[in-house]
C-alpha cells in the first residue's frame, strides 16, 4: 500500500490550528521541531485533546483543491453532478445507505445543523433525548436552544457501551419529548451500533412519533474490527422522521473547510429545514472548497481513508500495549470507531481535575471524561490521530503523570 506518511511528525503551529494554539498566538512551547528526532520533547504540552488529525488530507483533495484555487475566481457557488454522484456512491458503498440525490443538503457543519434542526423541528421546553458520556456540544446545544435534556446514559460494565433500551423507552413516552440526537458511532465511547440496535432506537422513535437526529460525522473511521452501517440503512419506514448528520470533515481531516451534508429523505421535512437555511439564515450557496475537497475525498480518497484506518488501528494496538505494560490499573475501552481514545482511569482514585492537573503538568493535554457528562467522571479521552514518534512521546508523559515506571 501507498506511503501517505502517517509516521512523520508535522509542524502545525502558526497555521491557526486551534487544537495546537491552544488559544495563544504561537502556543507555550519552545521552537519545534528543532532537529529531526528530537522533536516531541521539544513540545512542552502535546495537544492530544481535540478530535482533528494532524495528518495532511488525501494528495486528491489537495490536488483538487489546487487546481480550483489556480481558477481564480470564487464566485457563489452551487452543487454539480460530480458532487452528488460522490455523496451517493459513498453512502452506497461504504455505509450500506441508497441514498436519492434530491434528500442531499449542504451546510458549515454537523454542529450548526444539528441547532438548526432544533430550532426548526421542536420548540423550547420539548424534550430531547441524548446519550451521555456523549460529545458535549450535543447536549448544549439542547439546552442552549432552551429545550429539556432527557438523559438516556450509556450502561457500562468495564466490557463494552451499551444502550438502555428500555430507560429510553420510557424517556420517549414522555408527553413533551420530541426528538433524539444518536451518535453513531458514539463520541466518546467509540461504539459502532449494529443494525438491530439501530433499528431499536428507531422503533422507539417511530413509536413515539419523535424526530431522528443520526450524528454519523465519525462513520467512515470504523475499526476493521467492526461494521458501521447509517441509520438510513435499517429501514425505509423510519425515513419519515429521520436526518441523517454526515460529511468527510473528520475522516479525511477537513473540518476547517466548514462543509457538512444534511441527509433528509422525507420531502416534507426537507422542506422546512431547507426553509430554516434559506429563508431564516441567508445560508445561500455552498462552500465551493468544502464541496470541492468532499467531492474529491469521495471519489479517489478510498484508498489513502483505508490506509489511514490501518495506521490508526496501529495507534490503538501502541496504546492498548503500552498501557497493558506500564500502566495496567487504566482501561483502555477498545474502540469500534474513532481516533478518539476513551480511557478508564477510576483505578487510580483521582478526581477529574486532578488527573488533569497531572497530565498537564507531565505536558500532555487531554479531555476529561466528564466533559462529556457525570458518566464520564474518572475517564480521560485521549486523540490519537498524530504520528506514533509524538504518540509514544505522550503514552511517556502520561506514564508519568499517573505513576507508571518511567522508561
Ligand atoms: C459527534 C460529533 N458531531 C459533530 C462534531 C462537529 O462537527 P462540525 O465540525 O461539522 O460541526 C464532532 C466533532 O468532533 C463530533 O465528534
Amino acid at each position: 500500500m501507498e506511503d501517505y506518511g502517517f509516521d512523520e511528525p508535522r509542524e502545525r503551529r502558526r497555521t491557526r490550528s486551534i487544537k495546537w494554539s491552544l488559544g495563544e498566538e504561537d502556543g507555550p512551547w519552545v521552537d519545534y521541531p528543532p532537529a529531526a528526532g528530537e522533536l516531541p520533547q521539544q513540545v512542552e504540552l502535546l495537544p492530544m485533546w481535540l478530535a482533528d488529525m494532524d495528518f495532511p488530507t488525501a494528495p486528491a483533495v489537495v490536488a483538487a483543491l489546487q487546481d480550483r484555487v489556480e481558477h481564480g475566481i470564487f464566485g457563489y457557488t452551487g452543487l454539480d453532478d460530480a458532487f452528488f454522484e460522490a455523496v451517493t456512491n459513498w453512502a452506497r458503498r461504504r455505509h450500506g445507505w441508497s441514498v436519492d440525490r434530491d434528500w442531499v443538503l449542504t451546510n458549515s457543519g454537523v454542529m450548526p445543523a444539528i441547532n438548526l434542526l432544533i430550532q426548526t423541528f421542536t420548540a423550547p421546553g420539548d424534550g430531547i433525548i441524548v446519550q451521555p458520556p456523549v460529545f458535549h456540544p450535543i447536549s448544549q446545544a439542547v439546552e442552549y436552544n432552551g429545550r429539556r435534556l432527557l438523559n438516556n446514559p450509556l450502561r457500562y460494565d468495564g466490557g463494552r457501551y451499551e444502550m438502555d433500551f428500555a430507560e429510553l423507552g420510557h424517556l420517549a413516552a414522555e408527553p413533551d419529548a420530541r426528538a433524539m440526537i444518536l451518535c453513531s458511532p458514539h463520541n466518546p465511547v467509540g461504539r459502532v451500533w449494529s443494525p438491530a440496535e439501530l433499528r431499536t432506537v428507531a422503533d422507539i422513535c417511530a413509536d413515539n412519533d419523535l424526530l431522528l437526529i443520526s450524528d454519523e460525522i465519525h462513520g467512515d473511521l470504523t475499526y476493521p474490527w467492526a461494521d458501521f452501517v447509517s441509520t438510513g440503512s435499517v429501514g425505509d419506514r423510519y425515513h419519515d422522521r429521520l436526518v441523517v448528520c454526515t460529511g468527510a470533515s473528520k475522516a479525511f481531516n477537513l473540518p476547517g473547510l466548514k462543509t457538512a451534508l444534511t441527509i433528509i429523505p422525507d420531502d416534507g421535512l426537507r422542506a422546512d429545514f431547507r426553509a430554516t437555511l434559506r429563508n431564516q439564515n441567508e445560508l445561500f450557496g455552498a462552500n465551493l472548497f468544502g464541496t470541492t475537497a468532499l467531492t474529491a475525498a469521495y471519489t479517489d480518497g478510498t484508498q489513502w481513508l483505508d490506509s489511514l484506518v490501518g495506521y490508526l488501528a496501529g495507534n490503538v494496538d501502541f496504546v492498548a500495549d503500552f498501557l497493558a505494560a506500564r500502566l495496567p490499573q487504566l482501561t483502555l475501552v477498545r474502540p469500534e470507531a474513532l481516533y478518539l481514545l476513551w480511557i478508564d482511569c477510576r483505578a487510580l482514585g483521582r478526581s477529574g481535575p486532578d488527573l488533569d492537573a497531572r497530565l498537564r503538568a507531565a505536558g500532555v493535554w487531554v479531555e476529561q471524561g466528564a466533559t462529556y457528562g457525570a458518566e464520564g467522571e474518572g475517564f480521560v479521552r485521549m486523540t490519537i490521530a498524530c504520528s506514533r514518534v509524538v504518540l509514544n512521546e505522550a503514552m511517556e508523559r502520561v506514564a508519568k503523570a499517573l505513576g507508571g515506571p518511567t522508561s
